[in-house]
C-alpha cells in the first residue's frame, strides 16, 4: 500500500513478542510477558489450551514434557497431555527451570492471569493451539474475552485471535464475528487461500520461511494484513521490513526494535 511520502518501510511494522520475549525468558510464562513489556513490544503473542477442569492456560506443545517437569512430578501420566491435568495439578509444575535456573518456580499461567499482567500495555495476539482437541473452547474463550483487560483491548481493536485450524477459526468467526481473526500458515498460502481468507479474517500470518515478496503484496491487495513468524535474525528482519510486512513475530523484540530504529 502507498504509505505516503514520509512513511518508509518499517514505520508501521508491529513488533510482536512470540510467546513473550521467549528468546530470553521461558515461553508462555508471566516472566516472558513481563520481559516483552520491558522490551516495549507492540504486541504479545501466546498459545492457549485448556486444563481438564476447563481453565484456559498458556502452553505451546499439546504435552507438558518439553517445558515443564511433569515427567518427574507425575511419572505415571505419560504422555502428559495438557488437557488431562487439572489447573491444580498444572500449578504444581515448574515451567521455568528448563530454560534456566534463574526461572525456577515459574508457573503455567492462566490466560486471565496473563491478561492482568499485559493489561493494555501491549496489544494481544491469542493463538488457539489445537482447539479441536478442546470441544467448546470457543465459549471459554469468549468468556475470557468478556473480562477486562481483554474486553477493553477488543473495543480498541487491539486484540486478535489466530489459529492454524482454519475450520475452527471459521466456526469461531460465525459465533463471534466481532473478534478480529488471524490465519496461520506453515506452508505458502495459495492465491485461492488468500482470496478465501478475505472477507472474514483480518490477518494472514505465514511462516517467514515459506513466503515470497509477491505474497506480501497479494495479501495486502486482498485487503488483509500480513504478519510473519518467527523471525529472529537481523538479516531476515531487514528483508521482511523491506518487503512491507505489517507485523513481525519474534523471540527477540528488542533486536527487531533496534532494526526498526525505535
Ligand atoms: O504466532 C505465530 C507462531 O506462534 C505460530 O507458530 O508453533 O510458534 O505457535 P508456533
Ligand atoms: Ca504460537
Amino acid at each position: 500500500p502507498d504509505r505516503g511520502p514520509d512513511r518508509g518501510p518499517g514505520v508501521d511494522t508491529e513488533v510482536v513478542a512470540h510467546r513473550g520475549s521467549s528468546g530470553v525468558a521461558p515461553e508462555n510464562t508471566l516472566a516472558s510477558a513481563r520481559q516483552a513489556l520491558r522490551d516495549r513490544a507492540d504486541e504479545i503473542e501466546n498459545d492457549v489450551q485448556r486444563s481438564a477442569d476447563g481453565v484456559l492456560v498458556l502452553m505451546h506443545d499439546t504435552t507438558l514434557a518439553r517445558t515443564t517437569d511433569a515427567e518427574q512430578v507425575f511419572p505415571g501420566r505419560a504422555p502428559w497431555n495438557v488437557g488431562d491435568f487439572t489447573l491444580r495439578e498444572l500449578r504444581r509444575l515448574d515451567a521455568g527451570s528448563w530454560f534456566g535456573p534463574e526461572y525456577a518456580g515459574e508457573r503455567i499461567p492462566t490466560l486471565a492471569e496473563w491478561g492482568r499482567v499485559v493489561g493494555n500495555r501491549a496489544d494481544v495476539l491469542i493463538e488457539m493451539k489445537s482447539p479441536s482437541l478442546y470441544p467448546g473452547i470457543a465459549r471459554d474463550l469468549d468468556r475470557a474475552l468478556a473480562e477486562t483487560p481483554f474486553r477493553t483491548a477488543l473495543r480498541r481493536d487491539r486484540l486478535v485471535v489466530q489459529s492454524f485450524e482454519i475450520d475452527w477459526l471459521r466456526a469461531y468467526e460465525q459465533a463471534s464475528p466481532a473478534v478480529p481473526k488471524g490465519l496461520l500458515y506453515g506452508t505458502r498460502p495459495t492465491p485461492q487461500q488468500i482470496a478465501d481468507a478475505a472477507g472474514w479474517t483480518e490477518w494472514v500470518n505465514p511462516s517467514f520461511r515459506v513466503i515470497e515478496e509477491s505474497d506480501v503484496d497479494a495479501v495486502q491487495a486482498a485487503g488483509l494484513r500480513i504478519g510473519v513468524y518467527t523471525v529472529n535474525t537481523g538479516v531476515d528482519m531487514r528483508r521482511l521490513v523491506r518487503w512491507g510486512v505489517d507485523a513481525i513475530i519474534t523471540d527477540y523484540p528488542q533486536v527487531l526494535r533496534s532494526v526498526l530504529g525505535r
